[in-house]
């Protein structure tokens, strides 16, 4: 018997491969990194490389403090503030100069383009990368008119590492720099130990957790950015369609049972989003930062492992929007992703309902 455990990294399974290689979903020209943020890296070293060096980068406040302590080693930060309960961005907040990086965020997956198109028709002088890390795939990725996009793969899909850039206007691209990372092969062990654990075969908790968390120190290095051979030979290969759909399902089951069955303690931060999208996962909000911690200790002690999207301040970086900060207290992301099925959302589902502080 399998054991019941769900959320956290993915396990390596040979479930979610195609019988035909079929990489129609990927971008006509691309380039591939170990990471999501040596792809934004990229945009700098190219256009270092043709001299006209960027000094500053505008982030979203609603981001990942880690990638945003990485690129403070190149480039000044500066936040703009987009937080997932508005519908667009707060473009007054973002105040740019020639030459800058701009990174919009398709947050959780539920944004609309149409904002961003407006903003940088009248903004041509700075690079507008766009970040599709949590649904690469969108119509919005798909379409974009974007300078340059990039996606941090292994945040949707089951593979060590990878990053991915795209010019959809077609603007040069910069490749991949120093090795592949042992790092990316660590953490591929760990998928497959964390398979064989879930099949109950006599491994360890212990023994796939540990690689797992070595291998996050160990990736992340800016100067080794090739990506696995590993990760670069299997992503044609994924069955990239399906695990999209079923993730499309499980969400709308989620949001079906919250709706109907409301809580005291937290709600939905969406229940809808844009045509062309499927969400990263369901995301609630509860009503305090005690009830969301209180709640995520009782879901760990029920095999839930969900993951705080983003904490801050971290890495001694900060976004400092006091409306940003607040979310990021009170916020949970609920793995609903391609590795479950309906019986495993109802599942989940009824063990959040049980909660109660
Ligand atoms: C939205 C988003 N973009 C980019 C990145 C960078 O990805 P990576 O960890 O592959 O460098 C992350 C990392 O968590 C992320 O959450």
């Amino acid at each position: 018997m399998n054991r019941w455990e769900v959320g956290s990294e993915f396990e390596w399974s040979n479930r979610f491969l195609k019988s035909t290689v079929d990489s129609t979903w990927l971008p006509d020209t691309y380039e591939l990194y170990s990471t999501g943020t040596a792809s934004i890296l990229a945009v700098y070293h190219l256009f270092v490389q043709q001299q006209k060096r960027p000094a500053r980068i505008h982030l979203p406040s609603f981001y990942c403090m880690s990638v945003a302590a990485k690129l403070r080693k190149f480039l000044q930060v500066f936040w703009y503030q987009d937080i997932p309960t508005q519908p667009a961005p707060n473009f007054k907040s973002l105040q740019t100069q020639p030459g800058d990086l701009v990174v919009a965020f398709n947050i959780f997956g539920i944004r609309s383009n149409q904002p961003w198109l407006e903003w940088s028709a009248a903004h041509p002088e700075v690079t507008l990368i766009e970040d599709h890390s949590h649904d690469p795939f969108s119509d919005w990725a798909k379409q974009s008119k974007a300078d340059y996009a990039i996606s941090s793969l292994r945040k949707t899909l089951p593979i060590p590492d990878g990053g991915i850039l795209w010019s959809p206007q077609n603007l040069p691209l910069f490749t991949a720099w120093g090795q592949e990372s042992l790092g990316a092969y660590k953490r591929l062990t760990a998928m497959l130990l964390k398979r064989a654990y879930l099949k109950n075969n006599n491994v360890a908790k212990d023994a796939y957790r540990q690689l797992e968390l070595e291998s996050h120190g160990e990736m992340g290095f800016i100067e080794d950015t090739v990506v696995s051979s590993f990760t670069a030979k299997i992503l044609p290969c994924l069955d990239v369609v399906n695990m999209r759909s079923r993730r499309a399902e499980n969400i709308n089951k989620f949001i079906h049972l919250s709706l109907n069955n409301p809580s005291d303690d937290w709600e939905l931060l969406f229940d809808s989003w844009g045509p062309g999208n499927v969400p990263l996962n369901s995301v609630i909000v509860c009503h305090t930062g005690e009830i969301r911690n209180a709640l995520r200790k009782y879901l760990i002690e029920h095999n839930i492992y969900t993951a705080v999207h983003w904490k801050q301040p971290d890495e001694g970086i900060s976004s400092e929007d006091p409306l940003t900060l607040d979310l990021a207290q009170r916020i949970l992301t609920i793995p609903n992703d391609h590795r479950y099925d309906t019986e495993d959302i109802v599942r989940m589902f009824n063990t959040i309902s049980a909660f109660t502080i």
